[in-house]
């Protein structure tokens, strides 16, 4: 089996304790080589949580960035700001973050250019902005339907091996190879049969994702 990728995203469940707590009980997670594990906890604790994880190949990357500039931007989080403290990688435009942010995706326009690594989420293939992607540095897509977020209503493999074909082979017609991540009620007893598929190439896990042992679960099912 090819490499998968597991991100935990903790949105915005946890508190620092819990968010501290649950960092020092990965920070003894062993992976195999074939799994790749991320967790984005909430801004206030990327630095604490990635300090926790720095001596593990756990990665941590942020939920968000609003900015590649050092500018007035109320709120928002900046390149500079991740990467002071080591953060090198956003999820972008989240469907909870749509929900906030009028255009969440335009900061692909500033962040492609200089090469920040991203996940980008998407509801529908017709937000995936093809004609902006390369693959010069590590781009991850994520679908992840509305509906399922959640709401412990998963998507069925056919439908997602359906969209995740769909986009690899829009993606492939302009040589480019990138990841696809399924998203969307992910839990310990739905993950092995999506995580078995060709198509999906890892999980972004949100609910599942803030108790250690099911995240555990999950990233040992591969
Ligand atoms: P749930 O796994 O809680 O449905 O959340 C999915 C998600 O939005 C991950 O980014």
């Amino acid at each position: 089996m090819k490499q998968k990728i597991i991100i935990g995203n903790w949105k915005n469940y946890l508190g620092h304790k819990e968010s501290v707590s649950l960092a020092h009980s990965l920070s003894e997670l062993v992976t195999k080589d074939r799994t790749r594990v991320m967790v984005s906890p909430n801004h206030l604790y990327l630095n604490e949580v990635n300090q926790i994880l720095s001596t593990t190949n756990i990665e941590v990357i942020s939920q968000n960035l609003t900015s590649a500039e050092s500018k007035s931007d109320t709120g928002g989080i900046t390149l500079k700001n991740l990467k002071e403290i080591n953060i090198n990688r956003s999820l972008v435009a989240h469907s909870e973050t749509r929900i906030r942010e009028k255009n969440p995706q335009s900061i692909l326009l500033e962040i492609i250019p200089i090469g920040f690594p991203f996940v980008l989420c998407f509801e529908e293939i017709k937000q995936i902005p093809f004609n902006t992607l390369n693959d010069d540095f590590e781009i991850i897509l994520a679908y992840e339907p509305i509906w399922a977020i959640g709401t412990g209503e998963t998507a069925s493999i056919g439908h997602i091996n359906e969209i995740h074909s769909d986009v690899k082979s829009k993606l492939s017609k302009l040589g480019l190879n990138i990841p696809i991540l399924y998203g969307g009620s992910v839990n310990p007893s739905n993950c092995k049969e999506i995580l078995a598929s060709d198509n999906v190439d890892g999980v972004l896990v949100g609910g599942a994702s803030t108790k250690y042992d099911l995240f555990k679960e999950i990233v040992n099912s591969i």
